[in-house]
């Protein structure tokens, strides 16, 4: 265990101690040290993104999903928003324990304008336990499908700014493999069938580029950018879209094109609404 050099002058020692980042006597814990920076790289994209909500409507709502032990919005609320008595984080996890926690630790730190939410992001969608509008979303690593649920959160509670760092999502690829033989050899993109590592990656790189289309459509402009320093074991795609127009058409159909050519019309449901 080491002092650790990069702790942002404004982040509370307390707070980092009860995430167990920093051990009781102020050193840091190298198993904690990469979640630490981790969020203070996605803070770097984050705080221009709250600063800008907070300019234009001088109040602030964020929507964490699939949150975990929550070291995102504690950071994010610590660092930026502790002091706005007009903002306000939710965070959205279906671990009971990991709410309870999550809950205490607000209370001991005064954190007031902090809650968490013991749901899926699917039902948070119509919880009245969250406001009809939400600014910013945030998921980071939520499972699988979960940061689907967490577009269409955002889709519905209009926000004006998404920043997702996907987690695997195994939906398209299994739907891939079981039309594995139907599709074979009418496109040479067919090769991609042939191993199934393969099919298992391209199903994950095709879910992100549906999603981005489907961002696209509800009229967001997206960028998409590789979290430089992450491990290579961990999914490292950063996307972050930002409301600004009306729908767009052509997205639309870029993204009807891929789904027919790749005999996936199953998952319209999923991708495009
Ligand atoms: C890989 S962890 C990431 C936690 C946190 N975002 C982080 O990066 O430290 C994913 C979390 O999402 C939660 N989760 C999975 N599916 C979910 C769902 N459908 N709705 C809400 N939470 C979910 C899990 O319980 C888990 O705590």
């Amino acid at each position: 265990m080491s002092l650790i050099p990069e702790i942002k002058p404004q982040q509370s020692i307390e707070l980092l101690k009860e995430l167990h980042i920093l051990t009781r006597d102020g050193k840091i814990n190298q198993d904690t040290r990469r979640k630490l920076k981790q969020v203070y790289h996605l803070y770097q994209f984050i705080e221009p993104l709250m600063a800008d909500v907070l300019a234009e409507k001088g109040s602030l709502t964020l929507a964490d999903h699939g949150a975990g032990k929550s070291y995102l919005g504690f950071i994010l609320y610590d660092l930026f928003l502790k002091d706005k008595p007009s903002a306000h984080v939710y965070g959205v996890e279906t671990r009971q324990d990991l709410v309870d926690k999550s809950v205490d630790l607000a209370q001991r730190l005064g954190f007031a304008g902090m809650s968490f939410l013991n749901l899926t992001v699917e039902q948070s969608i119509t919880s009245d336990a969250l406001p009809p509008q939400v600014d910013i979303i945030t998921a980071l690593h939520a499972c699988n499908t979960a940061t689907d649920d967490a577009i269409r959160f955002a889709l519905a509670k209009d926000a004006k700014y998404i920043v997702l760092v996907p987690c695997c999502q195994a939906e398209v690829a299994a739907v891939l493999r079981q039309k594995k033989n139907e599709t074979f050899g009418k496109t040479p993109l067919s090769e991609l069938w042939r191993h199934p590592i393969h099919t298992r990656e391209f199903g994950s790189q095709l879910t992100n580029v549906l999603r981005c289309l489907q961002l696209e459509a509800r009229g967001y402009q997206v960028t998409v950018t590789e979290l430089v320093g992450w491990e290579h074991s961990m999914k490292n795609e950063l996307i972050i879209a930002k409301k600004v127009g009306g729908a767009k058409k052509s997205a639309r159909e870029r993204q009807e094109s891929i789904l027919r050519e790749l005999n996936l019309e199953e998952l319209r449901e999923r991708f495009a609404y």
